[in-house]
């Protein structure tokens, strides 16, 4: 089962790439995710789109999230929300026809605030609603106080933490192979 991670968030030391890396150290036998991340995409413009179509970052995205049985966005929380690199890359894979159409997918997010990006989870659903994308509601996943589970590597130390992602990615597996 290939599955493609997307960090929403671009800094090397993120804690939002570290669980995704966490994630993938912990993907159950079958499954194999590629950690995809969002650095040097052009901000979306109509008139760039017209006159040179989508750009190389993205027509390579698109096709890996094609190629994939499912997609896991791990993002932060920015004023409540979704960061802008993350709505931008996703207005971008959004012009013609969504590659995240039917798409099973899965989201969670880490921050240092007491409740893990809950906010910005919910506006990324919203968004992914407009991919007509299929979207496992739960577990979730709100990693929170986010500086005390990771150490200065970006390595997982948190074992509840490390137990719920066991949990999601095999409900996750569940979710991306239909079985209820
Ligand atoms: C512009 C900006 C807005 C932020 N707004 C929020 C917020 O609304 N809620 C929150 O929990 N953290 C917020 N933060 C803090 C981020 O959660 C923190 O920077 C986190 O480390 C970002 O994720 P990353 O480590 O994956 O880069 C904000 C950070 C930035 C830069």
């Amino acid at each position: 089962m290939k599955i493609i991670g997307i960090s929403g968030s671009l800094r090397k030391a993120s804690y939002n790439t570290s669980l995704l890396r966490a994630l993938v150290s912990l993907q159950p036998q079958g499954m194999e995710i590629e950690p995809i991340r969002l650095n040097g995409i052009p901000v979306y413009d109509g008139d760039d789109e017209k006159a040179t179509g989508k750009p190389a970052a993205i027509l390579e995205i698109d096709q890996k999230i094609r190629a994939a049985d499912g997609v896991v966005i791990v993002t932060p929380e920015y004023n409540f929300s979704i960061p802008g690199g993350l709505k931008n890359a996703l207005d971008w894979i959004s012009r013609g026809k969504s590659p995240l159409k039917w798409k099973r997918m899965g989201v969670m997010g880490a921050s240092d605030g007491p409740i893990g990006t809950a906010r910005s989870q919910y506006h990324l659903r919203q968004t992914l609603q407009a991919h007509e994308a299929i979207i496992m509601p739960r577990p979730e996943i709100f990693v929170g106080n986010a500086s005390k589970k990771f150490d200065a590597e970006g390595k997982l130390t948190d074992d509840d933490t490390a137990q719920r992602l066991q949990k999601w990615l095999k409900a996750f597996a569940d979710w991306v192979e239909k079985k209820p």
